[in-house]
């Protein structure tokens, strides 16, 4: 047999499994379209479940699928009414929210409730996005592989993957729909491949949201924390045109009438119920080996960690002392620090739950597996990764650190294909080019200067990163910016600084009007900025140059190892490491213990709010109106039976980042909370799922209820949903 035919020959068997009931549930996070072939529908149904498969997902009907979709670019979102609501997290409203924010409307601080349509804002540049259809095309790209048409690491990546999806979206019933989004994806590392077609609504706007004090309450001080007490939800609204298809933003679109939306169940919940998170789950490297995740913490995690907290410092100094400041900041603030956050306790959490020791254990199994298995590729995998990162840790982390430091924090970085351009029509005296390019110019100009950019923050950033990079990169491996500081700036670093800041093209609207009446080639290649740029982009791009060869080699032994630990496991049905597809995960609400003698609770109530309130901190302020109401206990039908208001509660959903605001559900498919984030206990979760530690942390819907009812004032909202108890 051709060695590829077995080898999917042999991906088949290890996803079509035995039907075992004994296999633990937790982690996994599934496939729909696979439910049936692994029986992890099965599965479900012993754990509780009480739908069908049809229910969850039906490629030929209506099922609890069609009420979820991707919200914006990272996060989930659910459909909750007819009328094309949508519920998700705080975090993932966060940069609409302070988009619409203003000193004048503050509405991180207080919170936005819109009292009918009419006052819904529209949020340019938001999505919402069902998944319409899924097909599998494996064989599909096997047969090009078979044929030569392409080679087999090659048929891994984008290129290749988006010719394959826009030549079958030609041939499809989408065909010419613009607003469809046709994507092709590898799984399994390459041994599947599937197609989805995807339909885009752009016409989205906000509804309600709640005012930081709830919906980002604990701060950086709680995020990835239990004991929980944040109200982390917010609200928005699909607008399509009158024939229901997606539309840009126009007055006379109206609301989506959704063919699906969820129930939600207010009847509360116990430890050890059925509880499913259904969303899209955006990466996770679950197969990794030992020296791999060394190389995750070394070479990424620990620069990461070092870069950002000198740049989250910078950032913190400038907000506190402005308002303005403060909400221009703040999603850049949100998005660092999240992940800072994340990179100590993996780091942390690797450690504590002897996650090398255990990919140490797995992988000596399948040493002693490969030696008897017909795939002769097996023997030596593990070897050839390892090989692979001793040449491309040090890469990695020249690339975390130059990323960290210089390209993602800082924004005055110049356009240079547009100072390219320019060089090469002044060159060629193009009078038409050069005068629609002095107009891009002013555009671009536009775009750096945009309302959230404050170039005093930016030079200070800059001024601050600079010696934290050359702490940590010898002087022979940093961009050539480096040494014009030397040769030119007597290595003063700060007038360097100074220099791209203030005697720029774009350091100013005078110095950018200056260049324009009498452009020249020497000031454009003389621009600080732009040589400060140009050595950056040069730098990364000379890393990436060195790393794709590793990468692809890499690619191959993934897709290697993989299928051979699928081979090994075959007992057990398999999922593949999340690609920010659609996923859905099965467990159950749960207390844990996180240390010996320690016991966390499944839930949390307003209570914690009181108790952790401070309102000398920023991150523990109570609004006056809500300490009000949470003393008075009127919870009204939101109230827990002994009187009390559930705020948040756990379960052992297998979820990571991109899960954010997907739908937690009951056995019956109805909407109990609201996902939001994960624990510091198991943040190594993203590489080996830990039976005992690992949590899914959830707002109950019951709080998300109230806050948006009592607190905001919108009832009417409340009507549009199905509530049940
Ligand atoms: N850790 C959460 C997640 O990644 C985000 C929480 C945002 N809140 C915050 N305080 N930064 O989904």
């Amino acid at each position: 047999m051709n060695k590829l035919i077995f080898r999917v020959v042999v991906l088949a068997l290890s996803l079509t499994t035995m039907f075992t009931t004994s296999l633990r549930a937790d982690e996994g996070m599934w496939l729909l379209q696979l439910m049936k072939e692994q029986h992890s529908i099965e599965l479900m149904q012993a754990a509780g479940l009480k739908l069908d498969a049809n229910e969850l997902y039906n490629p030929h009907g209506t099922s609890l699928k069609d009420a979820v979709g991707i919200f914006g670019n990272g996060c989930t979102g659910e459909i909750i009414s007819d009328a094309g609501l949508i519920l998700t997290n705080h975090h993932c409203g966060f940069s609409a929210i302070q988009q619409h924010s203003s000193v004048e409307h503050d509405y991180l601080t207080n919170g936005f409730w819109s009292k009918n349509r009419s006052e819904e804002l529209s949020s340019p540049g938001l999505s919402f996005t069902y998944v319409d259809k899924i097909v599998d095309i494996t064989e599909q790209v096997n047969n090009d592989i078979l044929e030569g048409n392409v080679s087999e690491a090659a048929a891994m990546g984008s290129k290749y993957l988006a010719k394959v999806a826009d030549k079958m979206k030609a041939n499809s019933e989408y065909k010419g729909k613009s607003y469809i989004r046709v994507l092709a994806l590898p799984f399994y590392a390459g041994n599947k491949t599937y197609l989805f077609y995807l339909k885009v609504y752009n016409d989205i706007r906000m509804v309600a949201a709640p005012p930081q004090s709830v919906g980002k309450f604990g701060g950086e001080t709680d995020n990835w924390m239990w004991p929980r007490h944040t109200g982390d939800f917010s609200m928005f609204r699909i607008y399509a045109d009158k024939e229901g298809n997606p539309a840009p933003y126009s007055v006379d679109n109206v609301p989506l009438k959704t063919k699906k939306h969820l129930t939600i169940n207010i009847g509360g919940i116990k430890d050890g119920d059925y509880a499913m998170v259904m969303g899209f789950p955006g990466s996770t490297e679950r197969y990794l080996t030992a020296s791999e995740i060394s190389e995750l913490m070394d070479a990424v995690n620990t620069p990461r960690i070092t870069i950002r907290t000198a740049y989250l410092n910078c950032l913190h100094e400038f907000m506190s002392k402005s308002d303005k400041t403060r909400i221009q900041y703040a999603t850049k603030y949100a998005h660092s620090s999240n992940y800072w956050k994340n990179a100590i306790g993996m780091n942390k959490a690797i450690v504590k739950n002897k996650v090398l020791d255990t990919k140490l254990a797995i992988q000596k199994r399948f040493q002693a597996f490969a030696a008897t298995a017909q795939d002769p590729l097996y023997q030596d995998v593990i070897k050839n990764i390892d090989a692979n990162v001793e040449l491309s840790s040090d890469l990695m982390y020249q690339y975390t650190a130059l990323t960290e430091s210089f390209f993602r924090p800082i924004e005055f970085l110049a356009p240079i294909s547009l100072y390219k351009d320019m060089i090469k029509a002044l060159k060629s005296k193009d009078k038409k080019k050069i005068k629609q390019l002095k107009q891009d110019f002013l555009e671009s100009f536009d775009g750096i200067y945009n309302k959230d950019y404050d170039s005093a923050v930016d030079r200070k950033v800059a001024a601050t990163l600079y010696p934290v990079y050359t702490d940590l990169i010898p002087a022979d491996k940093r961009p050539s910016f480096f040494k014009e500081i030397t040769e030119k700036y007597n290595d003063r670093y700060d007038l360097f600084i100074d220099a791209v800041y203030d005697h720029s093209i774009m350091s100013s609207k005078k110095n950018l009007n200056a260049f324009l009446a009498r452009p020249s080639v020497e000031s454009l290649e003389n621009d600080p900025q732009a040589i400060f740029t140009n050595s950056i982009v040069n730098k990364l791009q000379e890393l990436k140059k060195a790393r794709i060869p590793l990468a692809d080699k890499l690619a191959m032994y993934h897709k290697t190892y993989i299928r051979g630990l699928g081979e090994m496991n075959t007992a057990e049905p398999n999922y593949p490491d999340a690609n920010f597809t659609m996923r859905l995960t099965y467990g159950n609400v749960k207390s844990y213990n996180p240390k010996d003698g320690v016991h966390y609770n499944y839930y949390t109530t307003q209570k914690g709010i009181l108790e952790k309130e401070d309102n000398t901190s920023e991150e523990f302020v109570v609004p006056a109106k809500l300490h009000d109401m949470l003393v008075a206990r009127d919870f009204g039908p939101y109230a827990m039976e002994d009187g009390n208001l559930p705020v948040c509660f756990l379960t052992t959903n297998d979820i990571t980042g991109g899960n954010s605001g997907s739908p937690v559900m009951n056995s019956r498919g109805e909407l109990i909370g609201c996902a939001f984030d994960g624990n510091w206990e198991s943040l190594s979760g993203d590489i080996h799922f830990d039976d005992q530690l690992q949590r899914c942390i959830c707002l109950d819907i019951r709080y998300m209820l109230f806050i948006l009812d009592k607190f905001g004032g919108c009832h009417h909202l409340v009507e549009e949903m199905t509530i049940v108890k």
